[in-house]
Formats: C-alpha cells, structure tokens, sequence
C-alpha cells in the first residue's frame, strides 16, 4: 500500500471529498485528513460530530483488485484502528459492525461506502474513520451520554498526525494480507455484544434476541424466541 497524503483544514466530509475524487481518478491509497467536518457523515444517514482540535477525520481511498466485502473492508478498519488504540495501552471493544467503544460508549465510527461493479468487485472503495481522540470542551448535550474518548487528557495536531501514522501503518498490514481475513479473529474477540439481549429493526418490526457470535462473513449472530438470524446490516441497540 501507498499512500498520498492531502491534509486540509476544514472540509463538509472527508468521505463525500475523497468519493469525488475517486470518480475524477485519483488513486488507489490517496488520504484525506481533516482537522474539522462541517458536516461528517456516519452510518444510517447519521451525522459525525467532527469538531477541530480533538478528533481524527480521516479516508482512504481503495481500488481493490479482487472481490472484498464492504464488510469485511469496515471489519479490517476497525481490527486496525482497535490495535492501534491498545499500543497507546487504553482499553477498547467492537460494537458490530463498525463502533469502536472505550469506557463502555462510542469513541470513533467507520463509515465505508463506494461503488461496486456487477461482478461484486468494487470500482472503489472509500473508508472513512472518525476517532474522538479526546473529548471537545463542548459536547452538545444530546451527544453526552453517548459519546466517549480515547485519551482522558487533550490531544493536539501533532498528537492526531503521530496517530494517524500508526493507524496507516496498521491499515496497510492487514490491506496488504487480503483477500486473507485472519483479522476476523480480533474482531470476534474485541465484540462487547456477545451474551447480551439486543433490539434491531426486521423491515419496520423491532425484534429481540441475544447476540451470540460473528460468523465467517461478519454477520451477527442473534438468537430470538423464533431461532437464529444473521444481521448483514443495521444496527443493534443494547437493552
Ligand atoms: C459511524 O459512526 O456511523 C461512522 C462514522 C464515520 C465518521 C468518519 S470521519 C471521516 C469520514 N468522513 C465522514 O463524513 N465520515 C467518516
């Protein structure tokens, strides 16, 4: 893997910027760091609190040259960026499919999105991370009780760059193994919902079950009073 570096300093969303340079050919590898979002984007249409000076809003373009799940691609970056938060010796766990927990809630999301072509493949990828690495002074109040960080003191520019390389390195390491998908058991032993009763949405239906593993194409497990199912994707709620 190699990589091309841009930095800016405020952006609406890395993701949404690297996509349209993907489609005007950038290459395989190219990054985009922000120091701030204006509008970052998370899963299920959801907005990512991106604010300057306390968190990495980082994308990677990617034009895989064999077939790779989106799952499998936001699983990677999650095995990734959980290793690179253990180096620094904090504590983490996995929430499926893409949240990264520390002190029991949410510290940083992975938000993989692309275009894939008819044979499966992907033309390309673009993995967007968002990282709290320390808490903002101002946390709007609704995010409060559900937002952590990984570090308990702030976090400077130069302390988000050195991060940032520790994550590419980590990234390019398991990047460079695929299609091999060994991570998958980091990710199954990092999961914080086994053993616990979950709700997820089945079409506008809420069901209830306990989430029991991750199988093979990192689906979750949840057995419900009517049997097993295996979530591809959506969310969980812990009850
Ligand atoms: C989620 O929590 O559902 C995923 C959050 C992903 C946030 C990152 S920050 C960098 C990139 N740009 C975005 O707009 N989103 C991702």
């Amino acid at each position: 893997m190699r990589y091309e570096i841009r930095h800016i300093e405020s952006i609406d969303s890395t993701n949404t910027a690297l996509k349209r340079a993907a489609k005007d050919g950038a290459p395989s590898g190219t990054v985009l760091v922000a120091d701030r979002q204006t509008a970052g984007r998370g899963r299920l249409g959801r907005s990512f609190y991106s604010p300057a000076g306390s968190g990495l809003y980082v994308s990677i373009l990617l034009r895989p040259a064999f077939i790779v799940s989106p799952a499998a691609l936001t699983c990677m970056s999650a095995v990734a960026l959980a290793d690179v938060i253990r180096s620094y010796g904090r504590e983490c766990s996995i929430k499926w499919v893409n949240d990264i927990y520390c002190n029991d809630k949410k510290a940083a999301g992975i938000l993989t999105e692309g275009t894939v072509l008819s044979d499966g493949s992907f033309a390309y990828a673009v993995v967007g991370i968002g990282v709290n690495l320390s808490l903002p002074p101002n946390v709007p109040s609704e995010l409060e009780p559900i937002l952590s960080a990984v570090f308990d003191t702030p976090t400077d520019l130069a302390f988000r760059d050195a991060f940032l390389h520790r994550l590419l390195e980590r990234f390019a390491f398991y990047w460079d193994r695929l299609p091999d998908l060994s991570f998958w058991e980091t990710y199954n032993a990092l999961q914080n919902c086994f053993g616990r009763r979950v709700s997820f949405l089945d079409g506008n239906r809420v069901e209830t079950g306990v989430a029991t593993g991750i199988d093979r194409a990192f689906r979750l497990i949840v057995q419900t009073e009517y049997g097993s199912v295996a979530l591809e994707r959506g969310e969980v709620t812990f009850l």
